[in-house]
Order: C-alpha cells, then sequence, then structure tokens
C-alpha cells in the first residue's frame, strides 16, 4: 500500500487549490448571499479541464483517474462548495453516466461538449414523492413509437437552471416496478420543458437547485440511455460514484474549516496567549485534523477501488457518511474556535457550516448510505 501521491496529483491539486483561492474566494461570500450562481467561474473551471476530468481524451475529457478527482474536489470544496456541486454533478452524475453506458452516437452529440465544460448537465432522479425511496417515480415517458412522451416533475435538481442537457429517470410501464423506468436525454429548450421555481437554501447557495417541470415533452427514442427499463439500474451505478464525489465535497469542506480554525488560533489572543497555545483550543485542533485524515484516507479508499474496477458502492457510502459527519463537526468546532467571529459572514466558517448539512442529504441521505452498507455487510 502507497500513500503518495504522484507528481501528476499533487500538480492537479495545486491547480485546483489555486484556481479556488485566486478566482473563486473573491467573490464566494457575495454570491453566498445574493444566491448568484458562478457562471464566470464555472466556465473558467471548464476551460481548465475540472469538469470531465475523468472522461477518456477522445471525448474531450483530461483522462484523469478518481483520485485526481477527489483531490481537486477537496481542494475547491474547501473555497467554495456551490461551484464544487456543479462539477461533481456534471463529472460524476453526467459524463461518467454518458461515457459509461450512452451510446457512440450520444456521447459525440452530448458528452463531448459537457466533458470539454462547453455546456452542464444536470441529473433528474428526485421528485416531490420521490427522495429516498427512487423507485417510486410518479414522471412518466410513455412510449409513442419513435418518441416517449414526457410528464412530471422533478424536485432538487442541481444545475436545474443553467444546464443544457438533462438525465431525466421516468417510468415507462408501472407494471414492471423499477424495470420499467428509463433515463431519458432531455435538452434544455424541447417544448413543454419548464424551468421551475428556484429554492431558496440554507448552504451551497451560490448553486441553483430547481424543480423542472415536462409537460407533453416528445423526447426520441434515440435518446434513451441503455436498454428498454435500465433507467434505475443507470442511476444507482451512477450514483454509486457520485458518492464519491459528494464525500470529497465534505472533506474540501471540514478541511477548509480547519485551515481557518488553525489560522486564526495562531493569531488570536486570549488570557495573554495566541489562542493555539491553550489546551482547549489544541485538543479541538487535534480532534479536527485526526478526524480529517480518516475521511480523506475513506474517500481514497473508495477512489482507488472505482480505478481498480473493484466494487465501490460500499466504500463509496461509507466514504459518505463519514466524511459528511465529520464536514457537520468540523466546521461547528471552527465556528467555536472563531468564537463570535465565527459567527459572521467576513470569516467563512459559517457558510461551511451552513454548506456542509448538504452533503448528509443528497445524493442520497446519511440513512441511504446505511441501506447500502448494512446489505452489503448483511448479504
Ligand atoms: N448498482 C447497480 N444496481 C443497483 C444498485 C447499485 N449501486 N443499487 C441497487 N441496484 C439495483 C438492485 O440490484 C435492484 O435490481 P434487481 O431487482 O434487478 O435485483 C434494483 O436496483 C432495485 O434495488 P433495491 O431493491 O435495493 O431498491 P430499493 O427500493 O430498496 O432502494 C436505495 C435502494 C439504496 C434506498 C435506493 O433507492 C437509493 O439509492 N435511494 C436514494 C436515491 C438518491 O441517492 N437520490 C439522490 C438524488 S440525485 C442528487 O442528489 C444529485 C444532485 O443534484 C446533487
Amino acid at each position: 500500500m502507497n500513500f503518495e501521491l504522484t507528481e501528476e496529483h499533487l500538480m492537479i491539486q495545486k491547480a485546483a487549490r489555486d484556481f479556488a483561492n485566486d478566482v473563486l474566494k473573491p467573490g464566494v461570500i457575495e454570491r453566498d448571499e445574493t444566491q448568484k450562481f458562478p457562471a464566470d467561474e464555472i466556465k473558467q473551471l471548464g476551460e481548465l479541464g475540472f469538469l470531465g476530468m475523468m472522461v477518456d481524451p477522445k471525448y474531450g475529457g483530461g483522462g484523469l483517474d478518481t483520485v485526481s478527482y477527489v483531490l481537486a474536489m477537496e481542494e475547491i470544496s474547501k473555497v467554495d462548495a456551490s461551484a464544487s456541486v456543479v462539477m461533481s454533478v456534471n463529472n460524476s452524475l453526467v459524463c461518467w453516466g454518458l461515457e459509461e453506458f450512452a451510446n457512440e452516437e450520444q456521447k459525440q452529440k452530448y458528452l463531448v461538449p459537457l466533458a470539454k465544460g462547453e455546456i452542464i448537465g444536470a441529473f433528474c432522479l428526485s421528485e416531490p414523492e420521490a427522495g429516498s425511496d427512487a423507485t417510486s417515480q410518479r414522471t412518466t415517458a410513455i412510449d409513442m413509437g419513435d418518441h416517449y412522451l414526457l410528464n412530471g416533475t422533478k424536485n432538487w435538481i442541481t444545475n436545474g437552471s443553467s444546464a443544457s442537457v438533462y438525465l431525466v429517470m421516468a417510468q415507462t410501464d408501472v407494471a414492471k416496478g423499477h424495470k420499467g423506468i428509463n433515463c431519458l436525454i432531455v435538452e434544455r429548450g424541447m417544448p413543454g420543458f419548464q424551468i421551475g421555481a428556484k429554492e431558496n437554501k440554507m448552504g451551497i447557495r451560490g448553486s441553483d437547485t430547481h424543480s423542472l417541470l415536462f409537460t407533453d415533452v416528445k423526447v426520441p427514442k434515440e435518446n434513451r440511455i441503455g436498454e428498454e427499463g435500465f433507467g434505475f439500474k443507470f442511476a444507482m451505478k451512477t450514483l454509486s460514484g457520485g458518492r464519491i464525489g459528494i464525500a470529497a465535497q465534505a472533506l474540501g469542506i471540514a478541511s477548509g474549516a480547519y485551515e481557518l480554525a488553525l489560522a486564526y488560533a495562531k493569531e488570536r489572543k486570549a488570557f495573554g496567549k495566541l489562542i493555539s497555545e491553550h489546551q482547549a483550543i489544541q485538543f479541538k485542533l487535534a480532534d479536527m485534523a485526526t478526524e480529517i485524515e480518516a475521511a480523506r484516507l475513506l474517500c481514497l479508499k473508495a477512489a482507488v477501488l472505482k480505478d481498480n474496477h473493484g466494487d465501490y458502492g460500499t466504500a463509496s457510502a461509507m466514504a459518505k457518511v463519514f466524511a459528511s459527519r465529520v464536514a457537520m463537526w468540523v466546521t461547528t468546532e471552527a465556528v467555536q474556535v472563531h468564537g463570535g467571529y465565527g459567527y459572521v459572514k467576513e470569516y467563512h466558517v459559517e457558510r461551511l457550516m451552513r454548506d456542509a448539512k448538504i452533503t448528509q442529504i443528497y445524493e442520497g441521505t446519511t440513512e441511504v448510505q446505511k441501506i447500502v452498507i448494512s446489505r452489503a455487510i448483511l448479504s
């Protein structure tokens, strides 16, 4: 077992860190306050190759491994978790799903511009009454011969109003349960497709989370991914990898808050000395560093398993459960280390604390991850 990162890994990590500090940091507080989508910043992220990192270069991607992706996600998330969720959804849920399961024509048409970051994509599974219980899809895609007629509502869709391509799960044959679900590639602007309300969220406020409405949208048959009825498996397989990205996002939120707390502890004086010289603060920092390191190892383990074509579903669920819990705990402690300053926006840690919570909810709640883990250990 080798814990050393390669030269290439270190280069990618540094490029992501520099981008986060130079480009994302200056406007991150304002974007959080005004719920402004980081459109220019995401465009630059795409130009640097961070939106299709793992895609084969022949489809416009970076051809990098999942370890590189985890390292980049951590660095971007330290500074701006709203930007990193856009990056995560595009890389793991949209590009990976298309590269793995779409046909050549679909890859040329959709994957290439997505991997190059020329456009971004969205993954549309959740519905008002189908969140964790994802097989209960109410959106329908009725087979009309040469096309599907799509009707229904999707909820909580990341990149909802910014995407150009939407991977939409919908029920074609209710009698077949989850085996009657298809995944359709829906383009923005198709008649009958409307972007619904924007959510006013607690955290990741720079990301645009919307509901989507489909009314008699005619989706050509050639836009179905995989065989008839493959949609639910497509979603589950894609989410298994997506959870590594969200675990890495949680890791980044935690390490970003820790680094701020560490720096603050070395500047702030109380009771005649730096607060870093008080054992109460030293023990907090020691615990934060230890928890973060454990979360990092779980994220990297899941990434290495994925790169080595191992069974990574359980490892990604474990990484997500643990890293998201660490993110909640570390960000809360980071606010505590800052005292009153931690509670105001200029010091960043209150935002990281709000951002951390979503990592226990999206791409499968903590409880869903525990279903995945417990089924694996009991089977
Ligand atoms: N890989 C491949 N197949 C899988 C799979 C996986 N990881 N997980 C399940 N399946 C298959 C099963 O084998 C089964 O197929 P068969 O009937 O052929 O055996 C089928 O899928 C149904 O599986 P289950 O019986 O296990 O289904 P379930 O109803 O018990 O649900 C669940 C399991 C784990 C709770 C699942 O529904 C789930 O993951 N729910 C959470 C959904 C989720 O993560 N939503 C997030 C939305 S996306 C998002 O948040 C993106 C964003 O914008 C940031």
